[in-house]
């Protein structure tokens, strides 16, 4: 009788991913930016270049490296009714996401902020208005952020380090007037427009790979109503939720299995 003698080793390697760093703690990793040197989007603060980060034009759209993670964004609140209903949603499920707010709402709902932000959820500048900035002169763009961070900092203690422009009006000189990473996606859900839940749903969990950027808003019901089959959807495929600045650190989510065989 023979003894087989191939044993498989298994070692599981498991990224620093999962870990949430409270937005409450004194070096809150969500800000507290005052002072420090502009940064250009996909690069350090050393000025070096992030090879990972997938940057068109300095626009940042996927991070390659981040194996197994997923950010979902959401846009152009935070609204009174869904974004609590949304965070109560996430609370359950235990995930985390990003929120780019709108100024004028932030000051206006400051409650939800203060929800968000104790919730280990990573926001970020959405502009005071909404405005379309290439067609506002280079101040009236910078104050459109400055009076954003403000409105946060106020609240939060800590200025938002990533930056969405409105209606993916981007330029070379909108790009060259921001200090911080501006963050687009790679996955659209279309969620403003889609007719149904699942059509949200299919969108976000067939297309997106590890280092999507899922883009909706959570100022429709609808897309409240998805995120539950996203989250479903996405970890059946083995995906983790991070924060778009956890995701930009490049650190893998997705557990590696390396095997090994045992010599007779
Ligand atoms: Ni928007």
């Amino acid at each position: 009788m023979r003894i087989s003698a191939a044993a498989l080793a298994l070692l599981v390697l498991v990224g620093g991913c999962t870990t949430i760093v409270p937005t409450d703690a004194p070096d809150g990793r969500h800000g507290g930016q005052a002072g420090v040197a502009p940064v250009r989007p996909g690069y350090t603060a050393d000025g070096e270049f992030q090879p990972w980060i997938e940057a068109a034009h300095g626009e940042i759209r996927r991070v390659a490296g981040a194996e197994g993670c997923v950010a979902l964004t959401f846009d152009d609140g935070p609204h009174p009714t869904l974004t609590p209903r949304l965070l109560a949603l996430l609370a359950e499920e235990h995930v985390v996401a990003t929120f780019f707010l709108v100024g004028n709402r932030v000051q206006q709902w400051p409650d939800i902020v203060r929800a968000m932000s104790a919730g280990g959820h990573q926001i970020g500048n959405h502009s005071w208005d909404h405005a379309n900035l290439t067609q506002l002169g280079n101040d009236a763009v910078v104050q459109e952020f400055a009076r954003t961070d403000a409105a946060i900092f106020a609240i939060t203690g800590a200025a938002p380090d990533i930056i969405r422009l409105p209606y993916d009006a981007s330029s070379p000189r909108i790009l060259g007037l921001v200090d911080r990473p501006v963050i687009f996606w790679d996955i659209d859900t279309l969620d403003w427009k889609a007719g149904s839940v699942s059509e949200i749903v299919d969108s976000a969990v067939r297309r997106a790979r590890s280092g999507s950027i899922v883009l909706m808003h959570d100022i429709h019901a609808t897309t409240v109503s998805a995120v539950r089959g996203i989250v479903d959807g996405l970890r059946a495929r083995g995906f983790e939720f991070v924060t778009v600045s956890e995701l930009m650190s490049g650190q893998p989510c997705r557990a590696e299995t390396v095997v090994a065989a045992a010599h007779p």
